[in-house]
């Protein structure tokens, strides 16, 4: 997990998590112009869905340094999203959005490096929730 620096990325998302719920909306309207398809996943109604995804992100974020703490939280979302309908190649469209949530509200605070340790971390997110679920089906 040490591959980035867990304080760039807490700094980078403390400024963004300021615009609240504006984050979340940003998000999912990217992900779903980006994957239509992946809007039936969801409720018709997001709010409840826009709280939940801060929540978490903010979660992974402030225990991104603690893997005891990070790799359980981790696996039982991913097999949670195993019960919803989400395979693995789901993943890096909501990596891509995910990104270009945080890229869009850091502004010209952005740089090259955050993007990298962002890419990062959420490769190594996403992995340990799609091998989790992965493990109910093998
Ligand atoms: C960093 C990765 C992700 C985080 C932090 C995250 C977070 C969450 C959280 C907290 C929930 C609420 C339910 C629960 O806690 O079990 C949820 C539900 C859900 N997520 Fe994710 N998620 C991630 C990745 C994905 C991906 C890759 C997809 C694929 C499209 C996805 C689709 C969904 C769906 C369909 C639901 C259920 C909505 C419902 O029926 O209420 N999530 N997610």
């Amino acid at each position: 997990m040490m591959l980035v620096d867990p304080q760039k990325l807490k700094d980078n998302f403390a400024l963004v998590a300021v615009n609240g719920v504006d984050v979340a909306e940003y998000f999912y309207a990217d992900l779903f112009a980006r994957e239509p398809q992946l809007r039936s996943l969801f409720p018709a109604g997001m709010s409840k869905q826009h709280e939940v995804l801060l929540g978490a992100l903010s979660e992974i974020v402030s225990t991104v340094d603690d893997q005891d703490e990070l790799v359980p939280f981790l696996r039982d979302l991913g097999r949670r999203h195993h019960d919803f309908g989400v395979l693995d190649e789901h993943y890096a469209p909501v990596g891509a959005s995910l990104i270009a949530t945080l890229a869009y509200f850091t502004g010209p605070g952005w740089t090259e490096d955050l993007e990298r340790d962002w890419r990062a971390a959420y490769g190594l997110v996403a992995k340990v929730m799609s091998d989790a679920a992965t493990e109910l089906v093998s």
